[in-house]
């Protein structure tokens, strides 16, 4: 029984991964998991099963677990008590009534107004690589960055608050990477640091109540649901949300996309000739490292999906990388292709009602940098081995060294 969807580990070696993966399509839309430590479920890896599951959330819902965890991680989640809320931990009607309050920022109208600060911070990405004088870390000194600045940008804080944001991003909400985990902190300190975001984000909250301006934060700070205003733990559920998902899922599809770039120099190349090319290298790019690996669903009806009967109560555990490598959708999917007809298809943004509230802003993200980058690209490969996240979560890389050239600045 593979341990391809519950090991952290084994999504550290990607390319096995992948070709694991694509292994299994061999052998149907969706495999039951079990594994020692957790309950059994659904591994649902068809590009079309995935669908299904996704066009129907009255019968699969997010509630109760949408992420998995071992037996001990959810004994572990339960005696925490009361669990932040966000949008991924709710269903109908609270879902949508949660959601469109932000729906309309983020709609492809609203995003364009990013466009100038999203090209400041690509022409600041291009200059620090250049700064850096040949060899640099993408990750660490790109990647990491500018989708943090782009959150803070949206909810309207400060510069002056990115380590506070990225100690939030990195440290307390979906680090199951070690080398990512604030092991030096005791239970204490942990709760002293969750209780500084909430004096934080509640002193948000009082100042864009006192002061509405245009930005994200007034909206969650002011919104109001069912005529009453949103309570607070579910106010900071909003912000965390947008924070986390808008980060490491970013991050990751940058770090992600250079290193395929690196490692397919002829599709550099393809790019370099015809820049008209970078919005479908970004959807590949998207494609292929499908930043966030999973959520789960939980069957509230007696099902069939791909062919197979699911019973009420089944947990499904929905994988966007497997279904990005459907050989079904994605005719030899494990190329990495920038000029695949059909990249736009890929789910990894998901589908239906939860589809990803970020998912222009993030294409926007990808176009911008890739597109300043790449014309001032005269050569680049790996300096070392890359090195993933090992989660079953939300991730990419953690380090991708480079060595590389850049015409100069005109
Ligand atoms: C490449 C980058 C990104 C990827 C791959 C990604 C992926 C996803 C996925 C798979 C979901 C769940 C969809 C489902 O259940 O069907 C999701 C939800 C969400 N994403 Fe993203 N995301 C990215 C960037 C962003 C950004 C930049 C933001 C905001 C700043 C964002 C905000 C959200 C929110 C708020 C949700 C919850 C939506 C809901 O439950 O209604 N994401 N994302």
């Amino acid at each position: 029984m593979t341990d391809l969807f519950t090991n952290p580990h084994r999504y550290g070696d990607l390319e096995a991964w992948r070709r694991e993966a694509v292994e299994l399509h061999a052998g149907g839309p969706i495999h039951r998991i079990e594994q020692p430590g957790y309950q059994p479920f659904w591994a649902v890896i068809g590009h079309a099963a995935i669908l299904d599951v996704e066009r129907r959330p009255g019968d699969f819902t997010n509630a109760p677990i949408p992420v998995l965890g071992s037996d001990e991680q959810l004994a572990l989640r339960a005696t925490e008590g009361a669990q932040i809320r966000t949008l991924i931990h709710m269903d109908e009607p609270d879902h949508g009534k949660y959601r469109s309050l932000t729906a309309d920022w983020f709609k492809p109208a609203s995003m364009r107004r990013m466009t100038d600060r999203l090209d400041e911070l690509s022409r600041q990405a291009v200059d620090r690589l250049e700064a850096l004088g040949g060899e640099a870390d993408f990750y660490r000194d790109v990647a990491l960055h500018y989708p943090l600045q782009v959150i803070l940008s949206i909810l309207g804080l400060p510069e002056a608050d990115y380590p506070r944001m990225l100690r939030l991003t990195q440290e307390l909400f979906g680090a199951e990477d070690p080398d990512l985990q604030r092991r030096d902190l005791t239970p204490e300190q942990q709760v002293e640091v969750i209780l500084d975001f909430y004096r934080y984000f509640t002193g948000l909250t009082a100042d864009r109540q006192a002061e509405p301006t245009d930005d994200l934060a007034t909206l969650i700070a002011n919104g109001t649901i069912d005529d009453t205003p949103m309570p607070e733990l579910e106010k900071m559920g909003y912000y965390v949300i947008i924070a986390t998902a808008g980060h490491d899922t970013t991050a990751a599809a940058m770090a992600g996309g250079l290193r395929a770039l690196a490692e397919h120099p002829e599709q550099m190349r393809l790019l370099q000739k015809d820049p008209e090319l970078v919005p479908n290298a970004v959807e590949e790019m998207i494609r292929w490292t499908a930043p966030v690996r999973h959520f789960m669903r939980t069957a509230q009806v007696d099902a069939e999906i791909g062919g197979v009967k699911i019973a009420a109560g089944d947990w499904l555990y929905l994988s966007y990388l497997a279904g990005n490598l459907d050989p079904a959708v994605f005719d030899d999917p494990l190329r990495f292709d920038v000029k695949r007809t059909n990249a736009a298809k890929h789910i990894a943004f998901g589908y239906g009602i939860h589809f990803c509230l970020g998912a222009q802003l993030a294409r926007m993200e990808l176009r911008s940098l890739f597109g300043h980058l790449i014309p001032r690209l005269q050569s680049l490969e790996l300096a070392g081995e890359p090195q993933t996240a090992k989660t079953t979560f939300v991730g990419g890389h953690k380090t991708v060294p480079i060595r590389y050239t850049l015409t100069p600045s005109s």
